[in-house]
């Protein structure tokens, strides 16, 4: 992950003519979020649930085929569909270079070769971008929300669960503790019972600095925060989530 995206960032600049220089628009599969956020039958089954930013992941995709809905923002969503195609096959063909070059950085055990991440990176993306595309020839659907943080289109308590992978936390270098907070408070307005956030580490695998701090701000706004250890890791000390339950009263 680490590496990963960081080359991804790199490559943006020969993607001609969009804005999305800062953005790495990279993706996960269901089977990836459910192992990076614990995810059971009994978190998912009935619960409306924000997927924020959700980049090009098949998740939202992969949720609605198993009849769970799920909205998925984030700012890049107000480019077209052939711009976000363009993108996220550039940078997941850039990212592999990288990975291939750095390949003992990384743990092993999830995917087994650099191909095989290769192919589950591009089936995240096409399952996005077939369902993205789906969408938009549906007249009001709104599986697909594009929103820039640390504001979010969502009415209070919207969600029952927010889940936030590869954002906070990860670019504590570009992104400050003012942004982090602001975006923290702002999820936390959005939900209802619960906010997962993954991975704890930024690009070099060092814990976030803010984290106590964070947990702090979340149990002064009535959510109880947890670390917890998750059965996923490939960039090293990316296994474990920050769990905010809204506390009761
Ligand atoms: C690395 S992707 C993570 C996607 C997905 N959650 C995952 O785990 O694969 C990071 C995403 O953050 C989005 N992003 C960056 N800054 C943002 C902001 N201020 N507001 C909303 N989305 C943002 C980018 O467009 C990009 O799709």
């Amino acid at each position: 992950m680490s590496r990963e995206e960081m080359s991804e960032a790199k490559s943006n600049s020969h993607v001609a003519g969009l804005q999305l220089d800062r953005i790495v628009f990279i993706g996960r599969t269901y089977d990836e979020y459910r192992r990076m956020f614990r995810l059971g039958e009994r978190d998912l089954a009935g619960k409306t649930i924000l997927d924020c930013p959700a980049g090009p992941c098949s998740f939202a995709a992969e949720m609605d085929a198993r009849g769970v809905a799920v909205v998925a923002c984030d700012m890049a969503y107000a480019h077209s569909y052939d711009e976000l195609a363009a993108k996220g096959e550039a940078d997941v063909l850039y990212a592999m270079q990288d990975v291939e070059r750095n390949r003992d950085s990384y743990t092993w055990n999830y995917f087994g070769s650099v191909g095989e991440l290769q192919y589950t990176r591009m089936k995240a993306l096409n399952g996005f971008l077939a369902d993205f595309r789906k969408t938009l020839t549906v007249s009001g659907s709104s599986r697909y929300i594009a929103a820039q943080l640390p504001s979010l289109p969502f009415a209070d308590g919207a969600f029952d669960l927010i889940l936030s992978a590869h954002f906070l936390f990860l670019y504590a270098d570009r992104m400050d503790f003012a942004f982090h907070a602001a975006t923290l408070r702002e999820l936390m307005r959005v939900a209802r019972e619960e906010i997962r956030i993954f991975p704890l580490v930024d690009f070099s695998g060092k814990r976030y600095a803010h984290l106590d701090q964070i947990m702090r701000l979340a149990n002064s706004a009535g959510f109880a925060a947890q670390v917890t250890p998750v059965p996923y890791e490939f960039a090293p000390g990316a296994n474990a989530m920050l769990r905010l339950r809204r506390m009761p009263g």
